[in-house]
């Protein structure tokens, strides 16, 4: 038994989450139904993975998932390039791809996604993140789906990791207070 986890306070609970994310699902299934493209959701690993999970079997349209690995961007700056460590298995060109995230901090990370997979042609290219941080963006990103807006503090759960734990929370919380 690893009692190595801080105390966590709950900021956004699993009813909460849940309802928000029926409510996106319901949001992108209609903003994608008359669409002509295949849909392919793109999650990042591995903070998306819980979200991901639960968002997919809220959309009602027929869709592929895919994941892929980027480095962080540790001291990178705007224009410095992200490393991919893991790449999509499938080819995007001419399909609707809806990138899932976890959170939006600074937006480099997701800029540079964005850039990356813009070159292999898609139809389309949209962004669902769970949480966004506003007050902390350095880099503008359109955010066409998001669940939740944090004021900037550090939080875990539901995906969102500290040093790799904390992931499997069922909700969002903040640590060590
Ligand atoms: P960005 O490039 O600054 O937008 O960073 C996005 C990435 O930083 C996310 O995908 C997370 O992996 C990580 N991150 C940023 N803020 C938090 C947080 O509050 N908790 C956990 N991870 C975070
Ligand atoms: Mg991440």
């Amino acid at each position: 038994m690893d009692d190595s986890e801080l105390a966590v306070r709950v900021m956004i609970d699993g009813d909460t989450i849940a309802k928000r994310i029926k409510t996106l699902g319901c949001a992108i299934s209609t903003y994608y139904k008359d669409s002509q493209q295949e849909l392919v959701l793109v999650g990042l690993l591995r903070g998306s993975v819980v979200f991901m999970a639960d968002l997919c079997r809220q959309i009602e349209c027929p869709h592929e998932l895919d994941f892929m690995t980027v480095s962080s961007y540790g001291d990178n700056t705007v224009g410095g390039d992200i490393k991919i460590l893991k790449d999509l298995d499938s080819d995007i060109q001419g399909k609707d791809v809806l990138i899932v995230e976890d959170i939006i901090d600074s937006g480099y990370t997701l800029d540079k996604v964005i850039q990356m997979l813009a070159t292999r042609n898609p139809a389309s290219i949209q962004v669902c993140t769970l949480v966004s941080k506003p007050s902390r963006r350095q880099v503008a990103i359109d955010v066409r789906f998001l669940g939740f807006e944090v004021e900037d503090k550090f939080i875990v759960g539901y995906g969102l990791d500290y040093q790799q734990k904390y992931r499997h929370l069922p909700y969002i919380g903040e640590i060590g207070l």
